[in-house]
């Protein structure tokens, strides 16, 4: 045997065995996971009389013999032998790679949207952290579990040893996208990768669960350039990774809480020192000037924008930091909503302005007149303001719907018929939140599975936020700020009363480690509530 791909080859005498890679342990009925390896044998090469995985017999219909594809696999980095291999031989039964029909954009190009005709890149620890868990949970649950895995996920690089490496962190930036060209070796498609830059000096500073390492009054802005985005934009920028589509996910909440925050003193500080502002354009800067990257702005979502009066202020602000980058409104690619939220892309039984009872749903208590019930509504009207503002009319919006699904026994079918107006918004929401202002570990469900082009002006929906991974802890005595700067936050707390509506309880779910910690509870339940279930 000379050489494998996807695959870890062991062999003895004639036989040679291969067991899978991180990455391709966990296949999807009817899936693939292309695992090949040439050799050379003196005799004839008759086809094999019988082909098994894991003892069990492939049955499936033996098609035509397939056109390789032409370019053969890059085998995964550090494996790569000098010559280049023959092309391989196809596994009969194998479905060919249909011939594209169109001309193929030459790898690394700056496209208009980096996820459409791309692979997601699944990461292989939190995969293997959904694989454990479903393993252990076993029975129908279990193998529900287990699909989750085949899912896409961002790399949340939220502290600088999350870039460069440090204790807990087991895998660097460079190690992701290693880990993707790997993954893009076993596809016909680019693979798109994406990352979210979170470590502005005074993080999270309208809360605490995801208060991070660095400070405004501890030179935290310099530290944010020099430590953390240089070092970030140096290693995307190196040419071993210039054909995979990296999508940046920038500082989610950030100037979201500058619009409405700034009554908290961490956020005015923010604001009035100009970290959030300069640190984002610093980012944009550096990130926009290589070619494959592609930066998309946080807008929060509905439930905190949405009203008339957040609305217009944060495009405003929005637009004023992209315009003072170096490539103004061409530094980004588009916008973000939803990132780590529980906000339903659509309310599919009612609108904002039906009238109920001679009222619109939108004045109900649950929605307090915000303009917009669901993500699709208020995205698409961002868009539209972002390019009245001056953006190109090529940007276009994410939804991070990793648990925005809202599925499971609660869900209703259809519209409640009562023409109380609360009773009616009650009955019918698919969002069975307490409050929209609840963000903690809430018992919510799976949403839309990664997609590309779910709608027009839609880039993608993408899962940014790991189901699995806390929002926050509830351990109350987690006062002080923790190694990576988490604490306890009131709305973490499950005996709680919401600060934003004292009326009702926080949601969130006990026992909850710090945030991104693996919660395998809250797990559990995302993919029990699941929309479309697993
Ligand atoms: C945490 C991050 C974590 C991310 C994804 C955030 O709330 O602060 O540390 O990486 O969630 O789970």
């Amino acid at each position: 045997m000379t050489q494998g791909w996807n695959g870890t080859f062991s062999q003895s005498g004639q036989n040679v065995a291969v067991a899978n890679m991180d990455y391709n342990g966990s296949v999807a009925v009817n899936g693939t996971a292309n695992p090949g390896f040439n050799a050379s044998w003196s005799g004839s090469n008759p086809l094999p009389t019988n082909f098994a995985v894991n003892g069990n017999a492939c049955n499936g219909s033996t098609s035509p013999t397939p056109t390789p594809t032409t370019v053969p696999p890059t085998p995964t980095p550090g494996t790569t032998p000098t010559p280049i291999p023959p092309t391989p031989t196809p596994t009969p039964g194998t479905t060919p790679t249909p011939t594209p029909t169109t001309t193929p954009t030459p790898p690394g190009t700056h496209v208009d949207n980096p996820y459409a005709g791309a692979q997601g890149y699944i990461n292989p620890d939190w995969a293997s952290e959904v694989t454990t868990a479903a393993t252990a949970k076993g029975g129908t649950l279990g193998a529900q579990m287990a699909k989750v895995a085949n899912n896409s996920t961002a790399v949340w690089l939220d502290r600088i040893a999350a870039v460069t490496g440090g204790t807990g962190v087991t895998r660097t930036l460079s190690g992701h996208l290693d880990a993707a060209v790997a993954q893009a070796s076993s596809s016909s498609q680019p693979v798109v990768i994406t990352i979210v830059i979170y470590d502005l000096p005074d993080r999270d500073c309208s809360a605490y669960a995801s208060n991070g390492e660095l400070s405004v009054a501890n030179n935290g802005l310099a530290l944010y350039k020099s430590q953390y985005i240089d070092p970030i934009a140096s290693i995307l920028s190196q040419s071993k990774y210039s054909n995979l589509r990296i999508s940046a996910i920038i500082e989610p909440d950030s100037l979201p809480n500058l619009v409405t925050n700034l009554s908290v003193p961490k956020c005015a500080e923010a604001n009035s020192s100009g970290a959030y502002v300069q640190g984002i354009q610093y980012a944009l800067n550096k990130l926009h000037a290589i070619s494959n990257v592609y930066n998309y702005i946080d807008i929060s979502h509905s439930g905190w924008l949405g009203w008339s009066s957040n609305f217009q202020p944060a495009v405003t602000l929005i637009t004023n930091v992209i315009k003072g980058t170096s490539a103004g409104v061409n530094s980004v690619d588009g916008f973000i909503s939803d990132t780590a939220n529980y906000t339903p892309t659509t309310e599919p039984f009612m609108t904002a302005n039906q009238q109920v009872g001679g009222n619109p749903v939108r004045s109900a208590n649950f929605y307090q007149w915000n303009q917009y019930i669901d993500e699709a509504t208020y995205d698409t009207d961002m868009r539209n303001a972002f390019i009245a503002a001056g953006f190109p009319s090529g940007i276009g919006m994410l939804i991070d719907t990793s648990r925005n699904g809202w599925g499971g026994p609660n869900r209703p079918s259809g519209a409640s018929s009562s023409t109380d107006l609360n009773t009616f918004v009650n009955a019918t929401k698919i969002d069975q939140r307490l409050d929209r202002g609840n963000w903690c570990n809430q018992a919510a469900g799976i949403g839309a599975r990664p997609t590309a082009n779910p709608a027009p002006g839609f880039d993608a929906y993408v899962w940014i936020k790991p189901p699995g991974e806390s929002d926050g802890t509830s351990d109350k005595t987690q006062t002080t700020p923790d190694p990576e700067g988490k604490q306890f936050d009131a709305m973490c707390d499950p005996t709680g009363n919401s600060r934003y509506n004292s009326a009702v309880k926080t949601g969130a779910l006990p026992n909850a480690p710090d945030a991104g910690h693996w919660f395998e509870a809250e797990f559990e339940i995302l993919v029990q509530n699941a929309y479309p279930s697993f």
